[in-house]
């Protein structure tokens, strides 16, 4: 079986999550270094930014790294679900003393597009990942060009199906467990989408491609049994949300750290597309879903105020907290030392089975 230490030549079968907004390249390095795959998310960053980071990387490990995009479509602003949105939330603008009226304008997350190729080009990483499909055909022949390993998330069959049929190398099997947002590309309906241990096992059947599993996986014996299922290896978000090397704020290390991490919901409240995090007030008051919000991920703007001031009250209230729904393996360490720690795979797994 194709591992991913076969595929792109690493020590250990672990993927750092990519997770846009809680971490930059200092937590990549660290994850690189140590053996396994880290990942720098560049959904919210602009091409000079994403260049800088990336300019960090490849001046501190000379290892395999992760460069990883949004594909979504972009929005088409609506009027009418703008002021329905800013309606919802003007309650809590009054509350906190905020105008309304003055919220900023700009989109927090952009889609690939030839300005990020354009960046690629000069560093032709070892792999970049995808997350809501691939990008058009000529962008991601220009990646592939370049050398890089294609990596893309599927929730479902039909997307690891889709997802090899358009070529990519690997698949990450994103199960319903999993932390931020769905990667979900070819329905919005959210009945279709299952928990880690029954997705692996069927995209493992359905594709001949390798599939790292992601979900829900927080120690070795997580890890031990999603090879043992069949996959390639894992790919870990949550469990390093309190390494020091991530910028996870103050207010979210505050909830996964305590005992409302263990309840978490898919909501879109925060973004306009399903994403899990821990229950905070915003999702117990409006949501978890809404029907009423602006598309992906234009519903973010109106929120970053709200987000803003209550944090710096060191409340969470409208803050995104994503994580997976198993936040028990978060602790605080060095990333490198969790990333070792995860892939003492085989040696957990035989303890385990002899005992
Ligand atoms: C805080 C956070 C941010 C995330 N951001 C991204 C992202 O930018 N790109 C992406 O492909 N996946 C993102 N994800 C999803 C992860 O890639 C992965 O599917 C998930 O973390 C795995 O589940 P786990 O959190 O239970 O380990 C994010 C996850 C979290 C927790």
């Amino acid at each position: 079986m194709v591992t991913l230490q076969t595929l792109l030549g690493i020590e250990l079968p672990i993927i750092q999550a990519p997770m846009a907004g809680v971490q930059d390249s200092r937590l990549a390095v660290a994850v690189s270094n140590a053996g396994g795959l880290g990942s720098l998310p560049c959904a919210m960053l602009s091409p000079s930014a994403m260049r800088t980071e990336l300019a960090h990387i490849v001046a501190h490990t000379t290892r395999p790294y992760n460069v990883n995009f949004f594909c979504h479509t972009p929005p088409t602003p609506n009027a009418q679900r703008e002021a329905e949105w800013r309606a919802m939330l003007a309650p809590y603008y009054r509350e906190l003393e905020l105008d309304l009226a003055a919220i900023p304008s700009g989109i927090l997350r952009a889609p690939f597009g030839t300005d990020a190729a354009d960046v690629l080009d000069d560093f032709k990483p070892a792999v970049v990942s995808f997350h809501f499909g691939l990008p058009s055909p000529e962008l991601l022949a220009r990646v592939r060009a370049g050398g890089s390993k294609i990596f893309s998330s599927a929730t479902t069959v039909d997307e690891a199906r889709w997802l090899e049929a358009h070529g990519v190398d690997a698949i990450i099997a994103q199960g319903l467990e999993a932390g931020g947002h769905r990667g979900m590309f070819l329905s919005d309906d959210l009945s279709t989408q299952i928990g880690t241990f029954a997705l692996l096992p069927q995209i493992v059947q359905a594709v001949a491609l390798p599939v790292v599993a992601a979900g829900g996986i927080v120690d070795p014996r997580g890890v031990a049994a999603a090879m043992a299922l069949g996959a390639a290896g894992v790919q870990v978000g949550t469990a390093y949300l309190l390494c020091p090397e991530a910028t996870t704020s103050p207010v979210h290390r505050a909830a996964l750290s305590s005992e409302a991490a263990r309840h978490t919901a898919v909501t879109n409240l925060f973004s306009g597309r399903p994403a899990r995090g821990v229950v905070n007030r915003l999702m117990r008051e409006l949501g978890p879903l809404s029907t009423a919000i602006p598309d992906f991920p234009l519903a973010a703007s109106a929120l970053a105020p709200l987000r803003a001031k209550a944090e710096s009250q060191g409340r969470s209230d409208f803050s995104p907290l994503w994580s997976g729904q198993n936040a028990s393996g978060c602790r605080e360490m060095p990333a490198a030392d969790l990333t070792r720690e995860l892939a003492r795979i085989h040696d957990s797994g035989a303890s385990a089975s002899r005992a």
